[in-house]
């Protein structure tokens, strides 16, 4: 057995073991192995927070265990703009994280002879287990960035595996392809294209990644009815997707000046409204999707931070200081983002702190929205 095979026959034990990957899909992670997919020039995290590149003849063994470690690897950076020797600020492309694939790939339910539609192509390993699965013929991907769908087109085909490799927008879906039985999205979103129901099936699946500017972290999986409406639940709550190129949120940066500023207090520690509780930061999303929040360090070696919080012109900031517990807010701009965010938490505390898992998404021709328990009950 060589090097490569044994470590992966160790993730998929691994795997196997924490319940993560099914009988369905383990002959395919052995037929379709990682390190066939991650190119040989990968991009790492840097201390200061940028990206740099590591490459495969460098450190050949480093490089295969990075293949096989249960994380995600960077594949592009800044949509491919920033040269090799440069350094990377935003990931635009990765090989997804092993066990997260693995459970996508059981939520989607997918039966050999079903026709899947992959949207978001990157290296074409997930591509290549759907192929394995469903078979070649009946899967087809989509990848908005031409110099990623080619590599990924040759990378399969070297595999010994051709699914269809479509270089486009996937928010358009593959209408030649259409009607499918699932659609799985490995880009998240925070509005559901229309394209993807109009091309499943009655009773078919979509899953994909689902957002908000304040806490991206969801899946969902949708069941599509004859009517031209989908609904389902959020399925978990525990993922990292970059968005879908056009639904990309800002990252704003905090202002350097501070003046003209409303000062406050608060005793609720930003934490709670974000951090120490995945279905309270998801919450909060759900009240005010389109508010972008950040946590910033204080770089005195204390653990003091500042928590941040943008829309608009409007800004908010929470200064936290070790070992208090009033902490300083200061709110700029039309809006009082952090009163919005604590009325926010407390709908969430009211209403019986619900789990992610208890909501749901409906998505109309003409509309989508998210509910608690049952569709009549919308947010
Ligand atoms: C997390 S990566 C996908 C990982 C991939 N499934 C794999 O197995 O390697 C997300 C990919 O979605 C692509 N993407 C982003 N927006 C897209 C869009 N509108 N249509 C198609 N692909 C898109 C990105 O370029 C990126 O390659």
């Amino acid at each position: 057995m060589s090097e490569a095979e044994a470590l992966n026959q160790q993730l998929i034990d691994k795997l196997t073991d924490a319940g993560m990957l099914t009988d369905r899909w383990r002959p395919a992670f052995l037929a379709m192995p990682r390190h066939r997919f991650v190119p040989d020039l990968i991009w790492a995290d840097t201390d200061d927070g940028g990206l740099t590149t590591r490459r495969r003849e460098d450190d050949p063994a480093a490089w295969l265990e990075t293949a096989y470690a249960d994380e995600p690897i960077v594949t592009q950076v800044d949509d491919g703009a920033t040269p090799d020797t440069g350094r990377g600020r935003l990931v635009t492309s990765s090989i997804s994280k092993p066990s997260i694939v693995a459970r996508m790939l059981a939520y989607l339910q997918v039966e050999p002879g079903m026709r899947v539609l992959e949207i978001g192509t990157g290296t074409g390993w997930n591509a290549a287990l759907l192929a394995h699965t469903a078979g070649e013929q009946n899967v087809t991907t989509i990848e908005v960035d031409p110099v990623i769908a080619d590599r990924a087109r040759k990378t399969l085909a070297e595999a010994g595996i051709t699914p269809t490799v479509v270089t486009g927008d996937g928010a358009d879906g593959h209408a030649p392809g259409a009607p499918y039985d699932r659609i799985i999205a490995t880009a998240a979103v925070q509005h559901i294209p229309y394209a993807w129901v109009e091309q499943t099936r009655p009773g078919g699946l979509i899953l994909t990644p689902w957002g908000t500017a304040y806490d991206n972290g969801a899946l969902v999986r949708l069941t599509v009815d004859e009517y031209g409406t989908a609904h389902g639940l959020f399925i978990d709550n525990t993922v990292a997707f970059m968005w879908l190129r056009a639904q990309r949120t800002p990252r704003p940066q905090p202002p350097t000046d501070l003046t003209g500023a409303a000062e406050s207090s608060t005793t609720l520690h930003p934490d709670a409204v974000a951090w120490d509780d995945l279905d309270a930061s998801f919450a909060v999303g759900l009240r005010l999707p389109e508010v972008a929040r950040r946590f910033i360090d204080a770089d005195d070696g204390t653990d003091d931070f500042t928590f941040w919080a943008f829309a608009g012109q409007s800004w908010a900031c929470v200064q936290v200081a070790e070992g208090t517990t009033a902490h300083r807010v200061l709110q700029y701009g039309p809006r009082r983002l952090w009163e919005e965010i604590e009325a926010a938490y407390r709908w969430w505390k009211k209403v019986g702190q619900p789990s992610t898992l208890q909501f749901g998404l409906a998505v109309h021709p003409d509309r989508q929205y998210v509910y608690l328990d049952s569709p009549d009950n919308p947010v």
